[in-house]
């Protein structure tokens, strides 16, 4: 199973997203939060500034829409050629006709979920999907705690993954430290978005390899700490 390390560029100097960007060239997707201020109360930034990180990032854009209504707004993100569009199971009532959208246009399509909400109705949907997101915080805000207590969902997910034999990949964002990257790795995590612990590290590209290191030791199955 492979590792992905994303950092987030919410924790990015927003001033100079470029340079930013030369110091995770060593990652293997650029995660980029996108906030309305409806669906969580925070604002980043829209479409026109992923249209120009597009034109600038060497790595693959990793999209999270922190947004209401993704079935207005997901498509341009597609459209705009990011690698993967991840909006949240609890912004909309079809789920699957937006997944389904997202993989006409050709990105990969991801269903986010907060920490409180529960996976059982999105069990059966899982082949519409090619990640699935499990929070790890209360989306919002970077430089949050891990919440263990989110671990048994994504061991369920990992589980159906497996026992389904889906190309799915399991995603975890907020809180992703060298240490809680072990916890996430054994519950069945393999994509990892990190990004305090990236940005606020003075060797962006060291703290990557740590955090590949620290997941790939760890990782579900490998027979340590399951
Ligand atoms: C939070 C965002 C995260 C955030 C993670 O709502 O979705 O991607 O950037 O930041 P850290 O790694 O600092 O918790
Ligand atoms: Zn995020």
């Amino acid at each position: 199973m492979a590792t992905r390390i994303n950092p987030s560029i919410l924790a990015a100097d927003f001033a100079n997203f470029e340079s930013e960007l030369s110091r995770i060239r060593s990652a293997d997707l650029v995660h980029v939060d996108i906030m309305d201020n409806h669906f969580v109360p925070n604002l980043t930034f829209g479409l026109g500034m992923v249209e120009r990180l597009q034109q600038v990032s060497s790595l693959p854009l990793d999209i999270h829409l922190m947004i209401d209504d993704p079935a207005r707004w997901a498509p341009g993100y597609a459209e705009a050629g990011a690698f993967s569009v991840t909006f949240h199971a609890e912004a909309t009532t079809e789920p699957v006709a937006v997944a389904r959208r997202l993989r006409q246009i050709g990105a990969r399509a991801g269903i986010a979920l907060k920490p409180g909400t529960d996976i059982t109705p999105y069990l059966e949907l899982l082949p519409e999907f090619d990640q699935v997101l499990v929070m790890t915080v209360e989306p919002g805000f970077g430089g949050q705690s891990f919440m263990e207590s989110t671990m048994p969902k994504l061991a369920r997910l990992r589980t159906a993954v497996d026992q389904g034999g889906l190309d799915l990949w399991l995603q975890v964002d907020g809180g992703i430290t060298a240490q809680t990257i072990e916890i996430a790795a054994a519950a069945g995590a393999d994509t990892f978005v990190a990004g305090s612990s990236v940005f606020g590290a003075e060797n962006p590209a060291a703290q990557i390899a740590l955090l590949r290191e620290r997941a790939g030791s760890h990782r579900h199955g490998a027979g340590n700490l399951e």
